[in-house]
Order: C-alpha cells, then structure tokens, then sequence
C-alpha cells in the first residue's frame, strides 16, 4: 500500500482511538454521574461508527483500487436511477432544511452501467451537497444525454470548493479545508466514486460554478 495512505490512516485512526481511551477511563470512574456516563456513551458510539465507516470504505476502495469487484454492468435507465435516489436521500435533505430536486428532461439516459454502485456514486455526490449546504440552500441533480456519453451533474449552493483544491478532493484522506474536522466522513467518498466512475470509462471532476459546488460525472452509453 502506498506510504502516504498508511500514514493518513494510522493518523485517523489514532485520534478517535485516544479519544476512546479516555472516555473508557471517564466511565469506569466511579465518581461520575449517570447521566455524564450516558453522554460518554454516546460519544464513545459515535467513534466506533465512524471508526467502522472509515474500515468499510478502505476495504471498498483497496478492492476498487485491486480490481477484485464483481461489476453486474447491464443497460440501466439513468432517470429512474437518479429518481429514486433523490427519493431516497430527501429526507436526510429536509431535516437539513435544504430542497433537494432532481432536474430530467423526457429523453431516455440509458447507460452502461453497474447500478448499484452507480447508486453509491450518486448516494456519495448528494451527501456531500446536502451537508456542504446551508439551511435554505438547495442541491439539484441533472442529467443528460450527449452522443456517446451519459453526463449526470450534483450542484449546489453552499461554500464551494476552492479551485486549488479541485483535483485534490479526489485523493483519498483529502477533505480540504475541513481536514481539521473529526466528523463523519474520512475523506474517502470522493476517492471511491472516482474509482467507481473510471471503471466505468467514464470521468468525474469538479466543474466551474458562479456559487457552490458542481460535480460532474460521465458514463458511457455502451
Ligand atoms: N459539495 C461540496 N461542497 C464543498 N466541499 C465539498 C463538497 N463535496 C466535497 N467537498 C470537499 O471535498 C472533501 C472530500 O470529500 P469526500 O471524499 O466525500 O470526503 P468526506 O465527505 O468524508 O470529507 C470534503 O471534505 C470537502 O472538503
Ligand atoms: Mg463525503
């Protein structure tokens, strides 16, 4: 495995690992209240999730990276696809107050694809935009037929990216400005659909936008 990669990890795993530790040794001491042991708890569950997220997604991404997947490619209708997981993701949307509408015209976008991990591409995009955008924002998904390739876009109108970082966001461990945070992601969201994508033979990148952030991929039609 790449040097850098093993140092990322060794460096995110570290830090929730410690915290862990700490909060172990909180609870078992004895003068601590009930209701402190509880928050402790919840904190210690919040770490071990996303200690495991972080594993899953690894595991995800070395087995792109290895070709070791089993791919089910099959002609998939890319409307219905985009439908249902905007459907599925509105809800995570409205808790965050943020309006998240799909855009398609009547044209059929019947591409070659593996659609579930396609799925996980889209899943990958919109989370992102949902949680990039404040309250009152929107996230709209787009797609298009053009001759020889489907090209399907996640815009929305938070913060953006900064150009600089426009090519960097794809590299594992990479979360921008954010990579101070210890919240959810690990910063291997972008790396995986990446790999999903050029599997695919198609392409993914950050396209220009007046405000927000534009993401956009491209599959194949055959
Ligand atoms: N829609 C977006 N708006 C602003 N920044 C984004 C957006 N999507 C991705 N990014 C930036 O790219 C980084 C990498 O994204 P990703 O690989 O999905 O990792 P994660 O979501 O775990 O941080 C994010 O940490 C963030 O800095
Ligand atoms: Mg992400």
């Amino acid at each position: 495995m790449r040097r850098k990669l093993v140092a990322d990890v060794s460096h995110d795993l570290r830090t929730p690992i410690a915290s862990l530790r700490l909060l172990v040794e909180a609870v078992d001491d004895e003068v601590v209240d009930e209701e402190t042991r509880r928050r402790y708890l919840a904190t210690m569950r919040t770490h071990i999730s996303s200690l495991s997220t972080m594993i899953d997604d690894l595991f995800e991404l070395s087995r792109l990276e290895a070709g070791e997947i089993d791919w089910s490619m099959r002609q998939v209708e890319l409307a219905l696809l985009v439908d249902e997981t905007v459907a599925a993701m509105r809800p995570e949307a409205r808790a965050r107050h943020v309006d998240l509408t799909a855009q398609l015209g009547d044209e059929p976008l019947s591409a070659h694809a593996d659609p579930e991990r396609i799925q996980r591409v889209l899943f990958n995009l919109i989370r992102n935009a949902i949680h990039h955008t404040p309250a009152d924002g929107s996230v709209t998904v787009r797609a298009e037929a053009g001759p020889d390739a489907i090209e399907v876009e996640v815009a929305d109108t938070g913060e953006g990216i900064p150009a600089a970082d426009r090519s960097a966001v794809f590299e594992p461990f990479n979360r921008g400005a954010d990579s101070a945070r210890s919240g959810d992601g690990a910063g291997l969201g972008l790396a995986i659909s990446r790999a999903i994508v050029e599997t695919h033979g198609g392409r993914i990148w950050i396209a220009p936008a007046e405000t927000g952030t534009r993401v956009r991929f491209s599959l194949p039609v055959r």
